[in-house]
């Protein structure tokens, strides 16, 4: 695991925005796809906000997509593997690159067909806890035509990333301004933050 947590770190290092393509293992990727969908399917997953709970505003012309929240009171033992594998970056990112990163927390998203979320950047204005983001794409045989990539507006220059299965992706929550653009079919992830409290 060590080099693929080298492999984000570097590339982030080099060009604020790590990449990893297989962070997660076929199985794993496969198994968290699979909850996520129950959870869809049971109509768990709920119109995302943007802000927190004190400035929620859900305004489906800004962001179209659905989430559902890990909780490690699940005891869902494919949900464990996801949270000890990043109980492992962390470590290994607070040891190696001196962050002091304490919490996280982690959704499913479900981005039907048409959907997307605007550019904006991931830290809230009245709350400065997220200090990293980091997501996962659940998506087998994603190709150009599916469209939903991740745009990233860098200073200078745009970047596109396509949301390929079990491939990570991780940025400061304050720095990156991005947008996920339109979806031509379901593209699924695991999205969340690391936390300084
Ligand atoms: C977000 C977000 C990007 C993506 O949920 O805040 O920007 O590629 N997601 O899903
Ligand atoms: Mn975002």
């Amino acid at each position: 695991m060590q080099k693929i947590f080298d492999q984000l770190i570097d590339s982030f290092i080099e060009n604020k925005i790590g990449i990893a393509a297989d962070f997660l293992s076929e199985n794993l990727a496969h198994q968290l796809t699979q909850n996520l969908l129950l959870h869809f399917n049971n109509h768990e997953m709920k119109a995302a906000g943007t802000g927190n709970e004190q400035v929620a505003v859900q305004n489906k012309n800004f962001r179209s997509d659905k989430i559902f929240w890990l909780d490690k009171k699940n005891k869902n033992p494919f949900e464990d593997d996801f949270f000890k594998l990043m109980d492992a970056f962390i470590l290994y990112l607070n040891t190696t690159c001196y962050t002091s990163i304490t919490s996280y927390e982690f959704h499913y998203t479900m981005y039907e067909k048409g959907d997307f979320y605007k550019k904006h950047l991931d830290q809230f204005k009245n709350n400065d806890s997220r200090k990293f983001s980091f997501i996962i794409y659940l998506n087998q045989n994603w190709i150009a035509a599916d469209g939903g990539e991740l745009l990233i507006h860098h200073q200078h220059s745009e970047q596109h990333i396509s949301p390929q299965n079990g491939k990570s992706v991780f940025f400061k929550s304050n720095e990156l301004p991005h947008e996920v653009l339109i979806t031509n079919k379901s593209r699924m992830s695991i999205t969340g933050w690391l936390k300084s409290d």
